[in-house]
């Protein structure tokens, strides 16, 4: 008996036969068991050398069980690490990097070109009630400018009594927010989306702006003129710039100008401060005495100028993108061509 199960341990190939012999030899219906059975029947002196001789090959069965399921532990953790290796000096497979969207980048950049000019940021709503897009800015109802804005309303259902809103045409509706939140003297520029029902080479339905506004008791055309070439040369990342301001009509703004950039094409690539082109950059002027006091500033103390910058305009311009629509496209390989992903 005892040789028979101390062979088939030493040759069990895996846990459960080793399972099964122990069962067999040593569980509690096993031979040994049985063999323990019969020592009732024998006299005592038989017992006397039996009953040890059984305990004895019980315990033997039992170690050969336990030293040959270690064995069996040992071996199968040897063939894991044979076979799970890794090679930590293989070079690692590139992973891509996200980047930040370029629309985003300009607009950090020229937050910090007017955060250096001591401008601070504002913000206003994107559903905007037509109040702040239109009214307070010496937009009243039936004026010819509503209908040139391209508007996207808001539904209401009837009896709906909640004052009618659109999507902001404009970041000017963030001027009068300013002025009502601050009071005056205000320095700030208002980045962020504007909506207009337009869609073409060079127009999305949303696109982007950043409104400056400036208010104080002594501020002039001129210092409108100095801040905007001071940007201009900090953003096209040259010495010297030439604007030339074409008098124009907002309803916000008296006077008000278009202001444009001096510029050439070559190869496809502009060359801003040089040459015999003018490209139009953004809207500006004096703010209107009937929007500073929508605001609520008494426009018989303060004056201030306005300018509001197309920030997809000027990027395509920076980075010589023709076609706006490609922004919003998420194609990696256009982001990828202009230098925007990596
Ligand atoms: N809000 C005008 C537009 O969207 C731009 C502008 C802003 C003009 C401020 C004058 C002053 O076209």
């Amino acid at each position: 008996l005892r040789q028979k199960y101390i062979d088939a341990i030493a040759g069990a190939g895996d846990e459960a036969t080793l399972e099964d012999l122990r069962v067999q030899a040593v569980g509690k219906k096993g031979e040994v068991a049985l063999k323990m059975r019969e020592l009732g029947k024998m006299t005592p002196e038989e017992r006397q050398v039996m009953g040890p001789k059984l305990n004895a090959l019980k315990d033997e069965i039992n170690s050969a069980l336990a030293a040959k399921k270690s064995a069996l532990a040992d071996a199968a953790l040897d063939e894991r690490l044979r076979t799970e290796w890794l090679d930590v000096t293989l070079p690692s497979r590139p992973q891509r990097q996200g980047t930040i969207h370029p629309i985003s980048q300009v607009t950090e950049e020229v937050s910090s070109i007017f955060a250096d000019m001591g401008f601070a940021v504002a913000e206003g709503p994107q559903i905007e009630s037509d109040w702040y897009n239109f009214d307070a800015l010496n937009i009243p109802p039936e004026h010819p400018a509503r209908q040139e804005h391209d508007t996207f309303f808001m539904h209401r259902d009837a009896g709906d009594n909640r004052p009618p809103h659109v999507l902001r045409t404009h970041t000017s509706p963030v001027q009068i927010r300013a002025m009502q939140a601050q009071g005056a003297p205000i320095r700030i520029i208002a980045p962020g989306r504007v909506y207009r029902c337009d869609y073409d080479q060079t127009h999305t339905p949303m696109f982007h702006q950043v409104e400056g506004l400036a208010i104080d008791k002594d501020i002039s055309m001129a210092n409108l003129k100095w801040v905007l070439e001071e940007f201009c040369r900090a953003f096209f990342e040259v010495d010297e710039v030439e604007l030339r301001f074409r008098a124009s009509h907002f309803p916000f703004t008296e006077p008000s100008a278009e202001v444009d950039l001096r510029c050439s094409w070559q190869d496809g690539t502009l060359k801003v401060g040089e040459g015999d082109d003018w490209m139009e950059i953004l809207g500006s002027g004096m703010v209107h005495p009937k929007v500073l006091a929508a605001g609520n500033i008494d426009p018989d103390v303060y004056q201030g100028f306005a300018f509001g910058v197309g920030i997809d305009r000027i990027a395509m311009l920076k980075y010589g993108i023709p076609d706006l629509r490609a922004f919003f496209d998420s194609d990696l390989r256009w982001l990828r061509h202009y230098g925007f992903a990596s």
